[in-house]
């Protein structure tokens, strides 16, 4: 096998991304913060550009594809080429998605606040936005694969499958989803109606889930759980098996948004079922990443980044047992429409994608800035317990209110009549959303606290700079 250095690699790109998965993390959790205190305190409402209705998919739109996909797009170039030992096919197409990236977050923080929207769940963006998506995301492939057929070495690592499985699913998810005839250069409908636009929609909205929240973030776990345990994966075998299962089932799963709507009942039934299915790859993969710590249970002791990975995947095998629960059309009937699917949201959404993105983080921007290490361990010990502490109380909280609300919506006096008006479940509520506010006000400050470690750790302090990373293009 050839030995390659570092300056072999492009990491300007990794350097980047990894930077803004920080700020977009800060930017989108700030949001979050500010809508959760806007069901606490509804005066915050601020008529027209900042009420809840505007700032949600802003919020959305900034964690889902600011923080997580610059994670994704980080993490995939700083993989693809360690493991394929060849540098990324051209730093320009590499910069172009970088840049082209970026605009499409910003123009979303612009519009959305303006009221410029398609409507459709996490495909909020209007049409020339969506074009521009289109565009880079196709340079992305082209960046992606050609460095893989570009690689000295003739395997191709499984992290590699699962980045590989995820940029050509969300390729067709947005094209497909976001068919629309524009009427202005704000305005577009969708070319579906009715029903049919509803299953296209959360065929799109589940995969959106599977492949660009899940997906990628396997990938993740693949290469940088072994490398920070310094164990080889547990079982390689079982993560093909792994791989070829999730991505074939999860595609089935997208009716169980729509359960008791206008959806046939047999395609209701089958997004219940293959939701059930999906339980067994799912915690296949969780227990390949859990168990290549066999021999290495001691470093969570010390290692603060190991720690994230492991929760990480804690709260992965916990949201994906929720899932095929809440898929149960009985168990939708009480859960849908309540909280219990906000806390459910952010199990996966802060305890999974997030967790896994900081820790990687953490591994990768030493290595990228040619740093020996994180500026200081404390401090990410100290976002690690924020981090915990933050999404206990968010979901806890979550199922709290959800199981309140749906068994107060469903109380029905001897005469038929319902037992509790809306409000009196909203009311019902408020210490929920006081509890869940503080816990996301927990995670954001970890995100603060991460913020100045990655400042100093970049700055240079107390290490000992090593010339080789940095330096290359
Ligand atoms: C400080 C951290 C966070 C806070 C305080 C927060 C808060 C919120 C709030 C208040 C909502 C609206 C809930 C409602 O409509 O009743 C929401 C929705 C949502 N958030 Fe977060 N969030 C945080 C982090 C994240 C992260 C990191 C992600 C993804 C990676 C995320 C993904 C989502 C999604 C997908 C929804 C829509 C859920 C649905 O429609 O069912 N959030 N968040
Ligand atoms: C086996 C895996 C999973 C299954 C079967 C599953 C199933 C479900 C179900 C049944 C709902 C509620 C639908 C409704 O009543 O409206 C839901 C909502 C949701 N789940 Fe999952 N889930 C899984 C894993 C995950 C993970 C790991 C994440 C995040 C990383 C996630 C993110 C979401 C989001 C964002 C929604 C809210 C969609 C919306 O209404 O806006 N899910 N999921």
């Amino acid at each position: 096998m050839t030995t390659v250095t570092n300056t072999h690699y492009n990491y300007k790109v990794v350097r980047q991304f990894a930077v803004m998965t920080v700020i977009w993390g800060i930017v989108g959790m700030a949001v979050g913060l500010f809508i959760a205190a806007q069901l606490v305190w509804p005066e915050l409402n601020f008529e027209p550009y900042l009420t809840f209705g505007r700032l949600r998919p802003l919020h959305t739109n900034a964690v889902i594809f600011g923080f997580g996909g610059s994670a994704l797009f980080a993490t995939s170039y700083y993989i693809v080429q360690r493991t394929c030992q060849a540098r990324l096919i051209s730093d320009r197409l590499a910069a172009f998605t970088f840049w082209g990236w970026t605009l499409v977050i910003v123009l979303a923080a612009i519009t959305l606040p303006l009221g410029m929207t398609s409507s459709k769940e996490y495909a909020e963006l209007e049409w020339p936005i969506d074009i521009l998506i289109t565009v880079v995301w196709v340079v992305y492939a082209i960046v992606f694969f050609g460095t893989i057929m570009k690689r000295k070495i003739r395997h191709i690592y499984v992290a590699n499958w699962f980045y590989g499985a995820f940029i050509i699913t969300i390729a067709i998810l947005h094209v497909v989803n976001n068919m629309e005839i524009p009427v202005t250069l704000y305005k577009s409908y969708s070319v579906y109606s009715g029903a049919i636009d509803a299953t296209i929609q959360w065929w799109y909205g589940h995969n959106a889930v599977g492949f660009f929240l899940t997906a990628g973030f396997l990938g993740m776990m693949y290469y940088f759980v072994p490398k920070q345990a310094e164990r080889p994966i547990y079982s390689y075998r079982l993560s093909i098996v792994h791989f070829w299962a999730l991505i074939a089932i999860y595609i089935w799963a997208g009716p169980h948004h729509l359960h008791y709507t206008a959806l046939p009942d047999w395609a209701q039934s089958l997004g219940m079922i293959m939701s059930l299915i999906l339980l067994a790859p799912s915690w296949g993969g969780m227990i390949n990443g859990v168990m290549t710590l066999s021999g290495a249970w001691h470093k969570l002791r010390t290692d603060p980044i190991l720690r994230f990975l492991v929760v990480s995947l804690s709260f992965y095998g916990m949201s994906t047992f929720e899932g095929p629960m809440m898929a149960i059309k009985t168990v939708n009937a009480l859960s849908h429409y309540t909280d219990w699917t906000i806390g459910h949201v952010h199990s996966g959404a802060l305890g999974w994608v997030a967790m896994i993105s900081i820790g990687a983080m953490y591994h990768l921007i030493p290595k990228v800035f040619a740093r020996d290490g994180m500026y200081s361990t404390g401090l990410i010990n100290t976002h690690f317990w924020l981090a915990t502490i933050g999404t206990v109380l968010y979901i806890v909280s979550m199922w709290v209110n959800g199981i309140t609300q749906g068994l107060m919506w469903q109380a029905v006096n001897v005469d038929g009549t319902l037992q509790y008006s809306f409000i009196e479940s909203v009311q019902a509520s408020s210490a929920g959303y006081i509890v869940r506010m503080v816990g996301g006000g927990f995670f954001l400050a970890g995100m603060l606290v991460m913020l100045c470690n990655v400042w100093q750790t970049v700055r240079g302090i107390g290490q000992d700079d090593v010339e080789t990373a940095a330096t290359s293009a």
